[in-house]
């Protein structure tokens, strides 16, 4: 490790772009230009129920979304992915379907979405829905016909029932517990009323696991992935791509999920002596599942019969697994030629405000993706986690994937808002695919006081309150300063309370503002498109290679150097600013030096 070269030409006479801005080995190859469109590009969820309400009930919808489409495309996103809008009794916010070819009237109707993918198409920006094959909700026909039948059943057969433990079977059929807390098991009541079979529920005992040994249920999923295929989308991302398949006889387990960074299997590590996950060089942070719940070869059988799907129809339709796997090269399974197409990168979100890891992560993402052939993914935050300004402005930012609550250390907030521009101004450095979660293009934070009257994650409630919960990256999004609700919708009372600081990162009081958020972010994406970074070559600054407090690298004629240490970095004479996350200072001679100040990110034509 050696510290950051801070150049000032008096004492080291190192002032040409060659000496200070020369690159080192090549990180990963460039393609030239991208095979398909989803190779380089930047996605954006959108999370409809806080996205923007049309109707007026406080509640975001598909009508709302495509009423803001102006806004996306002034942004410059390749595509936007849709988190669940189907019809669900909304136990866990719409990741409990209870019919997978239907649009909750919550959010409105099938020509509700018509309307909106021909919107986006219109404009160029493709649609990703989202695929909830692990579970359905209870209030799905085939749970409820599951009920009604006898164990043993072909309706309970689609499901995981077993019969349960002791003589009496009054005891769950194994020890695993849910990742919202409590028990993965719920006893069922027998048709004629004698206590029955239990069901496995790795979620809210309203999501009961599906069988995906049972051919039937891989036939149905097809058939929806058909069904949205040929309604005209352009992809699917994945929940929980990494558990449809259970480990054979469901053993006990004595490891503990965390709701979305990780687990721990303490008996594994006993008995094996195994390296503890972080092992540096290969990228992980902790945030991989474990268990035999989790990450069974046989899960990639149904991704090859996906990809098959998929690739009956034009236009490069994609797959995205959400996949909380580690290390970085076991992830990579899941994107090989023949499988899905991308796979986020949790290992990168759950890094931290780390030179030297982010170099690590970097490395290891790139090697484990270019040995199958798939781009790598850059993600900082999604409708799981704490928002990146609030984790980054955390004393321990690689902390705090799950919620803040009122009475925790509050983040720092325009240190976090720093940090996470900086942060956002890197990812989009990246060859790759970038994913943007609605309103970090605004720099919103986490809401870290919710009261919890407002809370409505089932994790709260499944642990007794003792996690928070992820309702502080839901909180509905401010697009006007001064209207009431900060214009969610036409009416003034959005389903979560929104903080009064969201009056600062309202939309309408950045559009056009020099240096706001959002232009440097649609700032951005333009150069990022113009200057081809989806797809370059990476090379790491051989200045900076080993720095403590800078990452700084080259892709195709751009240099992108973020400064996470505390003390100014001076470029060299004649380096050309294209877009910085932050103020950038430059003294006041004719040919002026420019200082990159602490947790911010510039972009340099070098
Ligand atoms: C991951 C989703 O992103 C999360 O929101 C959901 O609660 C679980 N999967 C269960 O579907
Ligand atoms: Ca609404």
């Amino acid at each position: 490790m050696t510290s950051t070269p801070t150049i000032t030409p008096a004492a080291t006479g190192v002032d040409t772009t060659d000496d200070l801005l020369r690159t080192g080995a090549v990180v990963h190859a460039g393609s030239g230009a991208a095979r398909q469109w989803w190779r380089d590009a930047v996605i954006y969820q959108v999370y409809p129920r806080s996205f923007a309400d049309a109707n007026g009930d406080g509640i975001g919808d598909i009508p709302g979304v495509t009423a803001r489409l102006d806004h996306l495309e002034a942004l410059g996103v390749d595509a936007v992915w849709l988190s669940p809008f189907y019809r669900s009794p909304q136990n866990d916010a719409g990741y409990d379907v209870a019919d997978y070819r239907d649009v909750d009237p919550l959010f409105g109707t099938l020509a509700d979405f018509d309307d909106l993918l021909a919107g986006a198409h219109a404009r160029g920006i493709r649609v990703i829905v989202d695929l909830v094959p692990n579970h359905s909700s209870d209030q799905h026909a085939w749970f409820q016909a599951a009920l009604a039948a006898a164990p043993g059943s072909a309706e309970r057969a689609r499901y995981m029932f077993r019969d349960g433990r002791g003589a009496d079977g009054s005891q769950e059929p194994n020890n695993w517990q849910s990742i919202f807390g409590g028990p993965a098991w719920t006893r069922v009541t027998e048709p004629d009323g004698s206590p029955g079979q239990w069901y496995l529920h790795l979620f809210d005992s309203t999501q009961p696991d599906l069988d995906w040994t049972n051919p039937e249920v891989r036939a149905e999923f097809e058939d929806v992935l058909r069904f949205w295929l040929d309604r005209g989308v352009d992809g699917f991302r994945v929940d929980v791509a990494h558990g449809l398949v259970k480990a054979d006889g469901l053993p006990d387990w004595d490891g503990h999920v965390e709701m979305v960074a990780g687990s721990t299997d303490d008996a594994a590590d006993e008995s094996t002596g195994d390296v503890e996950p972080g092992a540096p060089e290969d990228g992980s942070t902790g945030a991989g599942n474990h268990g035999p719940m989790f990450d069974q070869d046989g899960v990639h059988d149904v991704y090859r019969a996906w990809h098959r799907v998929l690739a009956e129809y034009d236009g490069d339709r994609c797959l995205v697994a959400e996949a909380w796997v580690e290390p970085l090269s076991r992830l990579a399974r899941y994107v090989r030629p023949d499988e899905m197409h991308q796979a986020f990168n949790f290992s990168f979100l759950t890094t931290g405000w780390d030179a030297a890891a982010l170099r690590t992560v970097m490395e290891a993402s790139y090697r484990a993706n270019d040995e199958v052939g798939a781009p790598t993914t850059w993600v900082l935050s999604n409708h799981d986690v704490v928002r990146h300004p609030s984790r980054l402005g955390s004393a321990d930012p690689s902390l705090k994937v799950n919620g803040v609550f009122a009475t925790d250390p509050q983040p720092d907030e325009e240190l976090g808002l720093r940090r996470a521009r900086a942060a956002s101004l890197l990812m989009l450095g990246l060859p790759g695919s970038a994913y943007l979660y609605q309103g970090e293009e605004l720099g919103l934070p986490e809401h870290t006081a919710l009261p919890a009257e407002v809370r409505q994650d089932p994790a709260f409630f499944r642990t007794g309150g003792t996690e928070a919960g992820r309702d502080g990256c839901r909180v509905p999004l401010p697009w006007s300063a001064d209207a009431p609700g900060y214009g969610f919708g036409p009416a003034g009372d959005p389903w979560l309370p929104q903080p009064e600081s969201f009056a600062r990162y309202a939309a309408d009081v950045q559009y056009g503002v020099e240096g706001s958020t959002f232009e440097t972010y649609r700032g951005a994406l333009a150069l990022r498109k113009a200057e081809g970074l989806g797809h370059g070559a990476l090379a790491w600054l051989e200045a900076f290679a080993a720095s403590a407090d800078v990452v700084a690298l080259r892709n195709q004629d751009v240099v992108v150097l973020a400064n996470l240490g505390t003390e100014p970095v001076v470029l060299p004479r004649g380096a050309q600013v294209l877009i910085a996350s932050g103020p950038v200072l430059a003294d006041r001679s004719a040919d002026p030096q420019m200082r990159v100040p602490a947790d911010t990110t510039v972009w340099l034509r070098a």
